[in-house]
């Protein structure tokens, strides 16, 4: 079971989806994610939404032009998603095994974002996995971009992931450090308790 499964039991999605709601009729900025990611690849670019959720990033991504697929385990999240979004593509895998071919989706994505402390929320020790199936889904030249929380202020479960500990996952996937944020604002990286990481393969 991953730890977003054992935090939330598996039927948070309507939940989730209120609570950005909320923050966005507050007028606070819930769309930096996408934002990033856009500046990353140009339109028409193909994207995988990696612990996609209520496809909250694909869908703005969407709005932004760029093409994509949302992959989740959970499936009340995937429910919002596919209600809000029936025409882009939802799939229910656990991405530690996630193939592909199986789920009909054609490889070599521009880019694959893991928004929302996915990498935090994985089953423990499926780091390696996940960040292999990310990189085998890239094209050559792709980025895999991933922010996540790293101490209590910035996370829902005790911290345990480190950013070395990602970065060996990602070096054993064959991708390399090209830039760390603080932000997604792109702020740069200071050693505090939250990463936006972007490794290329
Ligand atoms: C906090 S939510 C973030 C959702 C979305 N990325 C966002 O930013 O709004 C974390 C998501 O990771 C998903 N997740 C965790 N482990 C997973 C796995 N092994 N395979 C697929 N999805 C997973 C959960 O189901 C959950 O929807």
């Amino acid at each position: 079971m991953n730890r977003w499964e054992q935090l939330t039991g598996g039927g948070s999605g309507e939940q989730y989806a209120a609570r950005f709601a909320e923050l966005a009729g507050q007028g606070q900025d819930v769309h930096g994610e996408a934002r990033l990611c856009a500046t990353l690849v140009p339109p028409g670019a193909r994207v995988l939404d990696a612990g996609c959720g209520t496809g909250r990033v694909l869908i703005q991504l969407a709005r932004l032009g760029r093409d994509g697929v949302g992959v989740d385990q959970d499936a009340s999240m995937l429910a919002v998603a596919r209600r809000n979004a029936p025409g882009l593509t939802w799939v229910q895998a656990d991405l530690a095994d996630f193939d592909p071919a199986t789920a009909g989706i054609t490889p070599g994505f521009d880019l694959v974002v893991a928004a929302g402390n996915v990498f935090p929320l994985l089953a423990p020790g499926t780091e390696a996995a996940v960040a292999a199936t990310l990189a085998r889904v890239l094209r050559p030249g792709g980025l895999l971009v991933a922010g996540f929380g790293l101490d209590r202020d910035h996370l829902p479960v005790p911290p345990g992931l480190t950013l070395a500990e990602y970065d060996a996952c990602c070096t054993a996937a064959g991708l390399t450090l090209t830039d760390r944020f603080a932000t997604w604002d792109a702020d740069p990286y200071d050693g505090g308790g939250y990463a936006v990481s972007v490794h290329r393969r």
